[in-house]
């Protein structure tokens, strides 16, 4: 357990751990065999599978292997010759320690991302790579050690075709505190003065972002949101939030074309009780995931901080992690 405020003051660090971690993510060496892989595989569940979902996406618009995201215990089938990270913050979560066990057994190259625990004992005993990373108060407060040693590690195989610019300007935005506070102070005060159901929407590529918003929101501020995409949105959601009136929007804009103008518009259409619009920063798509990312983060302790909650203890994720035992 940590002290509220340093909980709130990790989060503003980020620029730290986010350096070190690319850094050892670049070093981190893999066995000859490991260059073979034709697809990635990231295991991992709650903060630790978040940053699959954002290479995932990364990979996409930037280039790449494919990357799949495995959120329980189960890999794909076709698992065979593809380089799998199991990402486990504690290294003592039930459905990764087996996504890593059963991916090894079927011929993945497997790699673990842990600070230690069950996952690096085991990934030790069999022979397989482990990526350290810096401790944090929590796994979510972990995100940039877990998704820059990804990144780090994937660009120096080169699977991944993210400019080293972008990175660079990505950990470089992390040093912006004040406006990142003020913004977050501003998010904190609106999801405490509006009323209704909370969607956080963002542009297609952009969808890890709001996904990873709708979390640190529910374990951090212990509040509900949904999170959602557009196009896809317009073509469901879109129907019931325009007929309730009470549907709050939290829109993630990135100021670009052609997403803008059409998050704006299904944000008009949706008739929302409330809207606020969070506009991502930086100079290309990598930089505005990390300063979403990091708002998410901010807001969603500083909320929590404002209404006299502890943003630290999770004390029904502990419950159910007992369950999967
Ligand atoms: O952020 C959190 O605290 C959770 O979402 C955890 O990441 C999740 O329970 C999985 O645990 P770990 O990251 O240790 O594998």
């Amino acid at each position: 357990a940590v002290a509220r405020g340093e909980f709130y003051g990790y989060y503003l660090g980020w620029a730290g751990p986010a350096r070190r971690a690319y850094a050892a993510g670049l070093a981190l060496e893999l066995p000859s065999g490991y260059s073979r892989a034709d697809c990635v595989v990231v295991c991992g569940m709650g903060g630790s599978g978040a940053a699959g979902d954002y290479l995932a996406a990364l990979s996409a618009a930037y280039g790449g292997l494919p990357v799949y995201v495995v959120k329980s215990a189960e890999p794909p089938r076709w698992v065979r010759g593809c380089l799998v990270y199991a990402v486990s913050f504690s290294g003592n979560t039930r459905e990764t320690l087996n996504c890593a066990s059963r991916a090894y057994r079927l011929g993945g190259y497997v790699v673990a991302v842990t600070t230690g625990g069950r996952l690096a004992a085991w990934a030790r005993r069999v022979g397989v790579p482990v990526a350290v990373v810096e401790e944090a108060p929590a796994p979510r407060a972990g995100w940039p050690q877990l998704f820059y040693t990804l990144l780090g590690s994937l660009k120096a195989a080169g699977l991944i075709q993210v400019p080293g610019g972008h990175v660079e300007e990505s950990i470089q935005l992390l040093g912006e505190r004040e406006r990142a506070e003020a913004e977050a102070r501003e998010l904190a005060e609106w999801l405490q003065g509006s009323r209704g159901s909370l969607v956080v929407l963002a542009p297609e590529p952009y969808y890890p972002v709001a996904v990873r918003t709708r979390s640190e929101l529910a374990e951090n501020a212990k509040l509900t949101a949904d999170a959602a995409q557009v196009p896809e949105a317009g073509h469901n959601m879109l129907e019931a939030w325009a007929r309730s009136g009470d549907t709050r929007i939290l829109l993630l804009d990135p100021g670009e074309e052609p997403w803008s103008t059409l998050l704006h518009q299904a944000a008009g259409l949706a008739r929302p009780a409330s809207l606020h619009v969070a506009r991502l920063r930086g100079g290309s798509m990598l930089s505005r995931m990390v300063w979403g990312t990091w708002l998410a983060g901010l807001a969603s302790v500083r909320y929590a901080l404002d209404a006299g909650l502890d943003p630290e203890p999770v004390k029904t994720i502990k419950a159910f992690r007992r369950v999967v035992e």
